[in-house]
């Protein structure tokens, strides 16, 4: 598919849309990111649950760890911090994490959290080769 930012302006003369509607076209366009544990899924695919107006969009963008094992959109629980949550909503996460987000949806990264330490040096502990999905051909 054409990419909108390479349209000329003729081809946008084309479509006939004023610039309002050209825009909004491009930010339809976007992939939906979202990250769980520190993996970031492209959820694209699931447009009618994370895309504007439908009901996840809050978990995009960011990494919602917290929200998906607690079943919660609050604000507050859009975070990577798991701090204080039950075995119960840890499993359910990891429930979560392999039936639905590694299930159906293409990993496209890591967040910095994963593989840098908080000072900002290599976290030596992350293997990308451990990581869910990898594969060296995509990486490089
Ligand atoms: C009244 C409350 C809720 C109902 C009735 C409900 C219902 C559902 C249903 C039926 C699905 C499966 C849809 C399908 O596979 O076609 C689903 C998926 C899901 N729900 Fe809920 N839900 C509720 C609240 C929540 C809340 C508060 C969260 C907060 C994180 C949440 C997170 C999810 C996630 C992450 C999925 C998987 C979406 C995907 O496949 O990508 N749900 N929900």
């Amino acid at each position: 598919m054409t990419s909108p930012s390479f349209m000329s302006g003729h081809a946008i003369a084309q479509i006939g849309g004023t610039i309002a509607e050209v825009q909004a076209f491009c930010k339809e366009d976007q992939p939906i990111y979202l990250a769980v544990k520190g993996v970031v899924f492209d959820v694209t695919s699931g447009k009618e649950f994370y895309g504007r107006g439908a009901p996840y969009n809050a978990l995009t963008g960011k990494d919602s760890t917290r929200g998906v094992a607690k079943m919660s959109l609050d604000p507050a629980d859009l975070t990577h911090d798991t701090t204080g949550l039950t075995a119960k909503e840890l499993e359910s996460l990891d429930d979560v994490f392999t039936k639905v987000y590694k299930a159906k949806y293409p990993i496209v990264g890591y967040t910095a959290r994963r593989i840098l330490n908080e000072d900002g040096s290599p976290n030596l502990d992350f293997k990308p080769e451990d990581q869910p999905h990898f594969d060296l051909k995509d990486e490089f």
